[in-house]
């Protein structure tokens, strides 16, 4: 979705970004999401079956966004289900676990699903997103900068959903991505303060996640 057509919400107040968030099965994009929407942590989440999403309302530089975060199912049996909900997006997070080098490995994979699927150019505003910072490191930070650097000048952000680190951040930096981009012609680009604030929504999920 580009400026042309901007999405508004249903009280029509805030501009709806979708945020999709892509990665392989257990990388921790449930918890991310749960995290950042309900500031909750389940140490036994299973695994998405398909897509849900979630709203949050951000007020941002004096705008107020709704984010509409879609988790998807990183298992590869789910790959028909997840991929119609690609199209439309504002941003993507290709996430992995920073404890797990196969799945920073397949975030190129991930990369070219997502552009295939949802018909948009390489040069979509995507956000690396290294989760599991709390655990032992297997991914080196500057092997997956390089990565980002060498692949678009992707941003990347280090989290961790368990203890909450830097989770906050990185779904900001999209909506501030946003902004300065698709968003700049209609207003001044963002400083880097933000401000967190307003309602969380749940919404009614496409697909159950178990
Ligand atoms: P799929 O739905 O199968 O694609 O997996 P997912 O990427 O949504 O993973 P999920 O959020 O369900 O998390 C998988 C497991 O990792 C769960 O046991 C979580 O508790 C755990 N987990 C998620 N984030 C973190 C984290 O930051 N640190 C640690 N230590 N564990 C995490
Ligand atoms: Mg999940």
């Amino acid at each position: 979705m580009n400026s042309s057509h901007r999405r508004q919400s249903s009280r029509g107040r805030s501009t709806v970004l979708k945020v999709v968030i892509l990665g392989d099965g257990g990388v921790g994009k449930s918890c991310l999401m749960n995290r950042f929407v309900s500031d909750q942590f389940d140490e036994h989440s299973f695994h998405t079956i398909g897509v849900e999403f979630l709203n949050k309302e951000i007020h941002l530089n004096g705008e107020v966004y709704t984010l509409q975060i879609w988790d998807t199912a990183g298992q590869e049996r789910f790959k028909s289900l997840r991929t119609p909900f690609y199209r439309g997006s504002d941003m993507c997070i290709l996430s992995f676990a920073v404890d797990d080098p196969a799945s920073f490995k397949n975030i190129e994979t991930w990369k070219k699903e997502f552009v295939y699927y949802a018909d948009v150019k390489a040069d979509f505003p995507f956000l690396v997103v290294g989760n599991k910072i709390d655990l032992e490191r297997k991914v080196d930070m500057e092997e997956a900068e390089r990565w980002c650097k060498e692949n678009g000048d992707v941003p990347y952000v280090e989290t961790s959903a368990k203890d909450a680190t830097n989770v906050e951040d990185a779904f900001m930096l999209c909506v501030k991505r946003w902004a300065n981009t698709e968003g700049r012609m209609e207003r001044p680009p963002m400083p880097d303060t933000v401000q967190l604030g307003g309602d969380s929504t749940r919404e009614r999920p496409c697909f159950c996640s178990s």
